[in-house]
């Protein structure tokens, strides 16, 4: 990118969450905006109509919708959608073996045609999803990113809200782990107007409990109600978030699927922790205090997705 020229944002993927991701783009005015996809006419179409917002929204963002990875050419950021989404019934995990070979041609491409980018996956199952791509990339950690906690943490205080009535800006939240079932929402880190939820007036442990739990299912509770695919507005507006913070420097810190060299003692794995991410990308992981019990919870979802990691080599994706 030369001084004067607008950061450019290829989508991997244009469909829901996609289309909306180029929409969002366009409407926060971050770049010019590259929507990728292999069924033709789709990201064209998309693209097209989102261009049509612009003189409406006051947007001077150039959008196009191509078949041919050339178009991602030097892109500043990437956004891999691209996959299956699950339908009702199945879980994150099942998509694995259709979407690692999306993922491996996915990466293949951004490798040829953008190797300066900062990338961030959100197809599912996540966290096996950005490893695969970091393997495959040879792209360095700091570049490579999954988006997963910061919607988690955003269901999670959404939720709270909906119990407390106060505003989801007073409300904090942090969750860790993999993007799964077995992901770590942690309460005693998550706030209501500065104060701890587990002290919040009127908050019981039953409360917190099934606010957590249905932290945990908000994936396969939206799954259930649309039957025809995931979600994709709050996805989309998760991993906008993490482009902006990049893209304007912003050092926001969100819990994100990043890549482990001993950090809370994993290795060689991508997994949910809060890290700061800006112009350097994903740059610092944050260690924090974690007592026993959250420890555990945080080991056994690592230990889900060590088992995925292994189900990559054994469909030889990666050795
Ligand atoms: N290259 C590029 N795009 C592809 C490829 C490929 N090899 N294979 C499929 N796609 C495209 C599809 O054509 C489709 O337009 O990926 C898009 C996926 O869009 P949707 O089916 O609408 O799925 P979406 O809801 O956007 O979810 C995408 O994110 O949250 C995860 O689990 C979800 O893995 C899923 C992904």
């Amino acid at each position: 990118m030369n001084m004067f020229q607008k950061p450019k944002i290829a989508v991997i993927g244009a469909g829901m969450i996609g289309g909306n991701l180029a929409y969002m783009a366009a409407k926060k005015g971050l770049g010019d905006i590259v929507l990728f996809d292999i069924v033709e006419g789709l990201p064209q179409g998309k693209a097209l109509d989102i261009l049509e917002t612009t003189p409406i929204e006051k947007i001077n963002s150039n959008l196009i919708g191509t078949n041919n990875y050339e178009d991602i050419k030097d892109a500043d950021v990437i956004i891999i959608t691209a996959g299956i989404p699950r339908k009702p019934g199945m879980s994150r995990d099942d998509l694995l073996s259709t979407n690692a070979k999306i993922m491996a041609q996915v990466a293949e491409n951004v490798k040829r045609y953008a190797p300066n980018s900062y990338v961030i996956v959100i197809s599912n199952p996540l966290d096996a999803m950005v490893y695969l791509f970091y393997k495959i990339s040879g792209f360095h950690k700091n570049r490579v990113m999954g988006m997963a906690g910061i919607l988690d943490a955003s269901r999670f205080r959404a939720f709270i809200a909906l119990e407390t009535g106060i505003s989801v800006e007073s409300i904090s939240a942090f969750v860790l782990g993999g993007h799964g079932d077995s992901m770590v929402p942690l309460p005693r880190y998550s706030y209501v107007g500065g104060v701890p939820l587990p002290h919040f007036p009127g908050m019981t442990s039953e409360k917190i409990e099934s606010i957590v739990e249905r932290t945990r299912k908000g994936g396969g509770e939206i799954v259930a109600l649309l039957k025809t695919g995931s979600a994709f507005y709050a996805p989309a507006a998760s991993a906008m978030a993490m482009t902006e913070s990049i893209i304007r420097d912003q050092k926001k810190v969100f819990p994100a699927a990043v890549y482990c060299e001993g950090e809370y003692g994993y290795n060689d794995l991508f997994i949910g922790l809060p890290a700061v991410f800006g112009g350097n990308g994903m740059e610092k992981i944050i260690e924090i205090e974690l007592e026993p019990n959250e420890k555990e919870a945080l080991d056994k979802s690592a230990a889900a997705v060590e088992s995925l990691k292994e189900n990559l080599k054994t469909l030889n994706f990666i050795t």
